[in-house]
């Protein structure tokens, strides 16, 4: 993985901007906590994928024990719908985002095991089928067998983020054999633009959350060498602000969360240098709540879990000094 050389590095920092990970942990911690709060219901649909969020810090920031892994295991585990995929929290319809939610957080706490032996038992064209294989087939059943692509649920919606997670998922349990994965490239090289960026779909604008759902998709497809670099790492280049941060397309404000979308995508075509990865640093740095701990979209606003994650994402990328290194995909 090509990164930017010691940007970020806690010394070369003001005070103001050391990483406060004992307040980021507290924060991830304290988020189950909060039931008497309207936000944690209003956020029920959300909840597995706010767990894998979390869970995702916390090993980022070399705190992995911070959760309980039985309780983390037995809540992903009665997320598990009758059709073998899993909803966002317990009763919910089974939807692909979450299922993959669910997979990674298996992977990240070594769940599979729990998986096999307390998972779903599903019948699929007639035969039965048990732990990770049942959640393999659930997510090949959205592959649209015409295009390659993927759709969100049984409801049909389709977009390149579902593409990108069902290969992720699938990579993940190691059954990426039950799809067509060379349809699925195909359906990616059809969505890239003139200007090297790809959108949800054919000829649908170029943004930064789908570029890094096409690149993660070749990548994990090892079909990267189809992708114009040099354009698409200029187009993305041009995403960072004056004040260090990156946005997602062209005269849209910056966030924390391209930090992720960007940043990622431009390892995975080896042009991260292309970006001043001081300046990106010090950006997510300012984005945290120090003393409540948690990351914002900008500095200021209100922290959530979703750029907690991406934030501490971001800095792992520009190899932040005391992280846990992080994948790109
Ligand atoms: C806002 O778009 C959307 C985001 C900040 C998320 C982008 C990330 C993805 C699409 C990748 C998601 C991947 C998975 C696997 C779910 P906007 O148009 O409202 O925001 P803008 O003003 O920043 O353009
Ligand atoms: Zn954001």
């Amino acid at each position: 993985m090509a990164l930017v050389s010691g940007p970020g590095r806690a010394g070369a920092l003001p005070d103001e901007l050391q990483l406060a990970v004992e307040a980021h942990v507290k924060y991830i911690q304290s988020l189950d906590t909060r039931r008497d709060e309207l936000e944690y219901w209003l956020t029920e649909h959300l909840r597995l994928n706010g767990l894998y969020w979390g869970v995702t810090a916390l090993h980022l920031l070399n705190r992995p024990d911070a959760l309980p892994r039985t309780e983390t295991i037995d809540f992903v585990l009665s997320c598990q719908a009758e059709n073998g995929g899993f909803g966002a929290a317990p009763g919910h319809d089974a939807h692909l985002l979450s299922t993959v939610s669910g997979i990674q957080i298996l992977a990240m706490v070594d769940g599979y095991e729990e998986l096999e032996k307390r998972g779903k038992v599903v019948a699929f064209e007639g035969k039965e089928y048990k732990g990770k294989e049942v959640v393999g087939r659930y997510l090949s059943g959205l592959q649209n067998k015409e295009t390659g692509t993927f759709a969100g649920d049984e409801w049909g919606e389709e977009d390149t983020r579902f593409l990108y997670a069902g290969l992720n998922g699938l990579n993940l349990l190691g059954l990426l054999d039950l799809v067509n994965v060379d349809l699925a490239v195909d359906y990616i090289v059809s969505c890239a633009n003139f200007d090297g960026g790809y959108g949800v779909s054919p000829g649908a604008e170029s943004h930064s959350g789908q570029i890094f759902t096409c690149l993660a998709a070749l990548s994990i497809a090892k079909r990267i060498d189809t992708v114009d670099k040099d354009k698409l790492g200029q187009w993305l280049s041009e995403r960072q602000v004056e004040q260090g941060g990156l946005n997602g397309r062209p005269e849209k404000l910056e966030d924390v969360c391209y930090s992720w979308w960007v940043a990622s995508s431009m390892t995975m075509i080896g042009r991260l240098h292309w970006i001043d990865g001081k300046k990106l640093t010090e950006f997510i740095l300012r984005c945290q709540d120090p003393v409540g701990g948690g990351f914002a979209d900008r500095p200021g606003d209100m922290v959530d879990v979703f750029h907690t994650c991406f934030g501490v994402a971001g800095l792992s990328l520009l190899e932040f000094e005391g992280l846990e290194e992080v994948d790109a995909v």
